[in-house]
């Protein structure tokens, strides 16, 4: 069991006991619905360029409970955020993202091809999502193919550590990743900041799995082709919370209501929660 879990168990025993359990017996609801976290995926993605400061400012604006972030790393060593392993389908360059230098990447106009009101969107730092969005929204973030970027655990681990977000009373920064070995180092690093098995593998979702993954992670997030029923209770069960993705219809979110999952990850925040 892992130590987040054995301190969630002490707590459920002293609630247990408590006069005041009866008011703790049952699950957040909306209406009739279970409350789900509400996360914007690489921002409000549908709506604005992925992972740029207008996705994130409209995914606040929208509400949101989290903004999605994939991190990465320039040449030169700044973390930067964007989804995919080289810039050409985002930006109007070319080339790995690791093969950029800083400059060369902030060089580059990261909204256009999602619409000419977006010209001039950069590729944000890291450091610069932290300072604008905490305390404002709950920050996952996904640490993208970690293993192009050596030490990459590290230095996440260190901008959080900077900023207090890595304090129990901060909980709403969750690490990712589809890397293991990168999340099992992000909670030693980290041992009060939440961890999330990223993935869309059914051989993932074994029982014996899915014990493993709860010696160290908080969070299954697995695409929702594969969530059921049973995996959503044997998820909570093993004391682990479950986020599904990406949800880009309103059936989709539908669904992932209908299976009582705790976290909805889409590009569309108004399919989830319909506030804007
Ligand atoms: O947060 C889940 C999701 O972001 C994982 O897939 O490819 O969109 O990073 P991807
Ligand atoms: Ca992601």
């Amino acid at each position: 069991m892992s130590k987040k879990l054995l301190l969630s168990a002490g707590i459920a025993f002293s609630l247990f006991f408590s006069p005041f359990s009866q008011a703790f017996a049952a699950e957040p609801t909306v209406g009739e619905r279970k409350q789900v976290e509400n996360i914007a995926h690489r921002g409000a993605a549908g709506y604005a360029p992925e992972n740029t400061i207008a996705a994130f400012d409209l995914a606040v604006e929208m509400k949101a409970d989290y903004i999605e972030i994939d991190v990465q790393r320039s040449k030169d060593g700044e973390l930067v955020v964007i989804h995919d392993t080289t810039v050409d389908r985002t930006t109007d360059g070319t080339g790995k993202v690791g093969d950029l230098t800083f400059e060369q990447l902030r060089n580059l106009d990261a909204g256009s091809w999602k619409g000419e009101q977006f010209a001039g969107e950069l590729i944000p730092t890291f450091e610069e999502v932290l300072d604008r969005y905490h305390g404002k929204a709950g920050i996952l973030i996904e640490l993208k193919a970690p293993e192009l970027y050596p030490g990459i655990e590290e230095q996440v681990a260190e901008a959080l550590k900077e900023r207090n977000l890595d304090k129990p009373q901060n909980e709403k920064i969750i690490i990712q990743s589809f890397n293991f070995e990168s999340i099992k180092k992000m909670d030693q690093l980290l041992p009060k900041v939440p961890i999330g098995v990223l993935t869309s593998n059914p051989k993932d979702t074994t029982p014996e799995a899915l014990q493993e993954f709860s010696t160290y992670a908080d969070w299954f997030n697995p695409s929702y082709g594969i969530v059921t029923e049973e995996l959503v209770n044997q998820i909570h069960s093993l004391g682990m919370k479950i986020g599904s993705w990406t949800v880009r219809s309103q059936e989709a979110a539908d669904f992932l209501f209908e299976m009582k999952v705790d976290a909805i990850i889409s590009d569309y925040p108004d399919y989830v929660d319909p506030r804007k």
